[in-house]
This record gives structure tokens, sequence and C-alpha cells, in this order.
């Protein structure tokens, strides 16, 4: 039988050099084991003499004690021990500057959009929607602009394949047939703004072939040129952030409404800069007038008990005026530097409470 001093002298010495748990573990089964070689001595306690075993059992027991003392103390430390390491390797150091987070911002349009309807919103107006792809019907026709009529013209239409049925779908060059499907689906008081894409064969400085626009339209019993003109007027001032605008209302002419009008508001243009609220020129920045009985009749609305005014801004342009963005082609480019440089944080989420642009 090994000698009891030489077993324990080394036990304690293989459990002190044991690397890691794993490496522990085994020498406490190989020692307190079922099998274990100190479990096999207490086993010889019962073949002994009464004298012997008052003798061995206490010296037994007492190294049996010792081992899982002993093996109890080295699974502690090597634990703290694989702590301190982790801690170690996972450390962060506050102090450091933040990485820089590549980050995304939103378009200008996207951004003026949103203070649009947060402007309109406000003035009880709610968002309709249309299709990009119109039927000739809603698009032209049931805004008084019957086929031949010079109007169509002036709106250089992308036409899709004609269907089935001869028809020809196209690409909406307005948002005022949101007019007619809203007329179409809701009954009066309508109260609604429109914005979205729209298209035209067209592509210059100031013109692109997909652009924005805002419809605005309003259908109720009692509606006049006032309503419309202190809307727009509300409109301008919040959008524009200032205290006053002056606008004034030109007699122009569109098919969908009798009077028509062009809004044009004071700017002032001087020192290569527009200014709005202030000078002496003046910027056209919308469309309007009163919905044409016809627009009614043919959406369904009985044009002698209701009246309705509309109007249309284009919303890239706003964005120009506002943002002081000189060229409208880069807007459509995705150049990452101009969004860069000209888009918003995806944190300023257009509000009227907090000033719109802050
Ligand atoms: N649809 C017109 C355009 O694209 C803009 C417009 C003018 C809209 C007058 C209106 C309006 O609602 O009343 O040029």
């Amino acid at each position: 039988m090994t000698d009891i001093a030489t077993l324990e002298r080394e036990t304690l010495a293989a459990i002190e050099a044991a690397g890691d748990e794993r490496a522990l573990d085994e020498i406490r089964v190989a020692a307190l084991g079922k099998k274990g070689a100190v479990a096999e001595l207490l086993k010889t306690l019962g073949g002994m003499s009464p004298e012997e075993r008052k003798e061995k059992g206490p010296q037994f027991n007492g190294l049996r004690d010792r081992v899982a003392s002993a093996i109890a103390a080295r699974k502690a430390r090597l634990e703290e021990t694989a702590l301190d390491a982790r801690l170690q390797s996972e450390r962060v150091d506050v102090t450091l500057p933040a990485p820089e987070i590549p980050r995304g911002t939103i378009h200008p349009v996207s951004h003026v959009m949103g203070e649009i309807i947060a402007i309109l919103a406000d003035l009880d107006f709610k968002v309709a929607e249309g299709p990009d792809v119109e039927t000739d019907d809603y698009n032209f026709t049931r805004l008084n602009i019957p086929a031949e009529h010079p109007a169509r013209q002036m709106h250089d239409t992308f036409y899709l394949k004609p269907q089935g049925d001869g028809s020809r779908p196209l690409l909406r060059t307005h948002t005022s047939p949101v007019q007619v499907r809203t007329m179409l689906s809701q009954k009066p008081p309508i109260r609604v703004i429109a914005p979205g894409r729209t298209y035209r064969c067209d592509s210059d400085a100031t013109h692109s072939p997909m652009f924005h626009q805002v419809e605005g339209l309003a259908i109720d019993e009692e509606t006049h040129l006032g309503h419309l003109k202190w809307v727009l007027q509300e409109f301008c001032k919040a959008f524009f952030e200032v205290p006053q605008v002056k606008m004034r209302l030109r007699p122009s002419y569109f098919p969908f409404t009798e009077p028509s009008m062009e809004v044009d508001i004071q700017c002032d243009r001087s020192g290569g800069q527009i200014k709005f609220g202030e000078g002496h020129d003046w910027l056209e920045i919308a469309g309007s007038g009163m919905v044409h009985p016809r627009v009614l009749e043919m959406c369904g609305i009985d044009p002698a008990r209701y009246q309705g005014y509309a109007f249309g801004f284009g919303i890239d342009r706003l964005a120009m005026l506002k943002y002081g963005i000189p060229d409208l082609r880069p807007f459509f480019d995705s150049d990452l530097r101009w969004l860069k440089h000209y888009g918003f944080s995806a944190l300023d989420i257009p509000a009227l409470h907090e000033g719109l642009s802050r």
C-alpha cells in the first residue's frame, strides 16, 4: 500500500499544478472518486481490527478532508484567474472617442415631404395616395382634360404599352388624379393631401423626368377662395418659418379648376440668395383654384351642393428654395457626397411643436 504521506504529497502537488478546471477534476476523480486512491484507502478500514481502525480512520479521513479542501481552494483560484483573464480581454476603454458609425441620411425630398405633411396635417388634411401608373381617365379625362385637349400636350406624358382593351396606362403627370380617386371613394366633407412621385418627359437643371408634387383638396358645402388663400398663406409661413409672407394670387388656367390661380410669394433675391417674407421680387410656388364643377360631377359629387378648392406644389422646388439647393439633377444622382451634405439626420423628424427645421 502506498505510503499515506507520499500519497498526500503527490496529490497535493498535482492539485497545485492543475492548469485548468478540467485537469483539476481529473485529479479529484483519481483521488476521491469511487475508485480513487483515497476512497480505496477508506475501503480498507472495513477489514481492519478495531484498534487498527481507530488509528488509521482519523488518518485516512484527515487525508480525504485535506485533499478535498485543497481541491476546493485550487478551484476557486482557477475560477478567479479565468475571470481575470476574461475581464482583461473584454476591457473597453470608455475614454476612447466613439468609432465613426457609417450613417445614412434622409433625402431632402423625403424630409420636405415630412415637413409638408406635418404642416397640413395640423390644418386637418389627411394623407391620400394613388399609384404611379395611372389610367388616362383619372390622370386626364375626369380632370376635365378630354382627349385632344391641348393641355395633354403640355404634360409630355410617358405612356405604357396599350392594354387589350385599347386603353393606354401612363405614368401620372401630376398628383391631381389622387383628387379623382379620393372623390370617387369618399363622401364630402373631404380634406386630403397627396404627396408623391410624378413623371414627365423633360430634363434640365430645373426639370427631372421623375419629380415630386403634393396635391391638396378640400370639398365641403361652404368652401371658397378665402379658405384656399388662408391655407396657402399659413402653409407658406410655416414652411419657410417666417412670421409673415406676402402672397399674390395671379389669374391662370388649369382645366380642372375655375377660377384658377397661380400663387406667388414675396421674396428678396439680392445678394445671390433668396429670402422669404421680405423684398420686392415674386416667386411662383403653386397652382390652385376652385374645383371645376365638371370635375365634381365626373367624380360623383353634386356641384349644386358642394364646392371645393385644390392646390398643387412642386416638392423638389420647395426643397431647393428652402435649403438653398441650386440644381435639381443631383437630387436623383445618389451621390453620397451630395446626400451627406444636403441630407438630414434620421432623428430630425419634422414636427411643428419643436420648430419645423430646428
Ligand atoms: N396639376 C397641376 C400641375 O401639375 C398643378 C395644380 C394646379 C394642381 C392647380 C392643382 C391645382 O390642384 O388646383 O401642373
